[in-house]
């Protein structure tokens, strides 16, 4: 379907484009109370994520709410560990928690690969928002980086340290490695169907890079992120890699078309080692939005000035926090629309 906002796929290959175009992380969420609304009539966040409609409907709020320049599809990363036979819970303020997690050889062995079918209630989503955008913006897809997912599916549940999912490293590699090639194999099956039900553009979540030693992210992450980048053809994609710093001239390395920093990375020093090549999106710290509306503009200006009229979408370091104000995060994208620095070609 031809696109009537283009400027994200536009700004993902390096096209030049009248403007930078903007989205966040997360904008799908808890920040709109239209979200909280339908959010509250439902048993939990599950039952959201597989409910076809609603799911595309609150996919569509930000667009319509705040004039994001792309909608990104409502689901959760972990949507693959379970569709390859480990289930989760979202526990209410708390969290993801696993009820079983993966501990042994036997545990994986027990595992499928993911198939499109059982994820048919995702790309329904996508197909139903694909259909109601009508072309307005592009849809971006998305999936959790393999080292992430297997972080989940080891732990059991966010940490501050995920140290069960790394001592597996240091005491079982081949088991970490055949889990890894697991989730990896599942991802780009996963992926591939979402471009086929309409996503624009893909989007690797690494949430968890930051926590790795360059060795081990370079060893245990990163392999499996290229394999991805090189199954992926037929739309532009993003890896975004929190707090892998350390290995950016590797990330520059992969066959993708976008690189994702977040607010630690410094913007000029990212561009100096990731090159001209890639587009870069980010990067403001999402708590500048606490700020009020005049620090804001102010940050969100020094954002854009720092990154220059090279390639860039504009965004966040990482998600949108739930508590932000709605108008607060409409000053930063109103910010970047008046800006109206052209992106160049590179
Ligand atoms: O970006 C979007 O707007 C699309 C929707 C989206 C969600 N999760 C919805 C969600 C996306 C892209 C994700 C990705 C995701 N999920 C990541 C990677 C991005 C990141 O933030 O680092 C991770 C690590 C997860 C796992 C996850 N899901 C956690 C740790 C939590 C609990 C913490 C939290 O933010 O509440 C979730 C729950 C979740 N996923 C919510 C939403 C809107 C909140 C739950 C609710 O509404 O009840």
């Amino acid at each position: 379907m031809h696109l009537k906002n283009d400027l994200l796929i536009r700004a993902a290959k390096g096209q030049m484009t009248e403007r930078k175009p903007v989205w966040l992380m997360r904008q799908a969420g808890r920040i709109l109370p239209e979200y909280r609304a339908v959010r509250e009539r439902l048993s939990g966040f599950i039952e959201l994520v597989k409910t076809p409609e609603l799911a595309a409907e609150v996919t569509l709020q930000p667009v319509d709410i705040l004039g994001v320049d792309a909608a990104i599809i409502f689901s959760d990363i972990l949507v693959i560990p379970e569709a390859m036979g480990l289930p989760y819970e979202m526990i209410e303020k708390k969290g993801p928690f696993f009820p079983k997690t993966i501990q042994s050889a036997d545990d994986i062995l027990r595992l499928k690969q993911a198939e499109p079918d059982d994820l048919a209630y995702v790309l329904e989503a996508i197909r139903l928002t694909k259909t109601a955008l009508n072309g307005r913006v592009p849809l971006i897809g998305f999936a959790g980086a393999p080292w992430t997912i297997f972080s989940y599916m080891v732990e059991g549940s966010g940490s501050k340290t995920f140290s069960k999912a790394r001592a597996m490293l240091y005491t079982e590699p081949d088991m970490a490695h055949s889990l890894l090639q697991l989730i990896t194999e599942s991802t780009i099956h996963y992926l591939k169907a979402q471009i086929k039900a309409g996503a624009d553009l893909v989007q690797v979540f690494d949430s968890w890079a930051g926590i790795l030693p360059k060795e081990h992210y370079e060893a245990f992450a990163l392999p499996y992120i290229r394999q991805i980048c090189e199954a992926i053809k037929a739309t532009p994609l993003t890896v975004f890699a929190k707090g892998a710093y350390f290995s950016r001239a590797a990330l520059a390395a992969l066959d993708c078309e976008v690189i994702g920093l977040d607010w630690n990375m410094d913007i000029a020093e990212s561009r100096a080692i990731i090159g001209k090549d890639k587009t870069l999106q980010g990067n403001l710290d999402p708590a500048v939005l606490y700020g009020s509306f005049s620090e804001i503009k102010k940050a969100t200006e020094t954002m854009l000035d720092r990154f220059g009229p090279g390639r860039h979408i504009v965004n966040l370091g990482h998600g949108v926090y739930p508590d932000i104000q709605p108008d607060k995060v409409r000053c930063f994208i109103e910010t970047v629309k008046e800006y109206g620095q052209p992106s160049h070609a590179s």
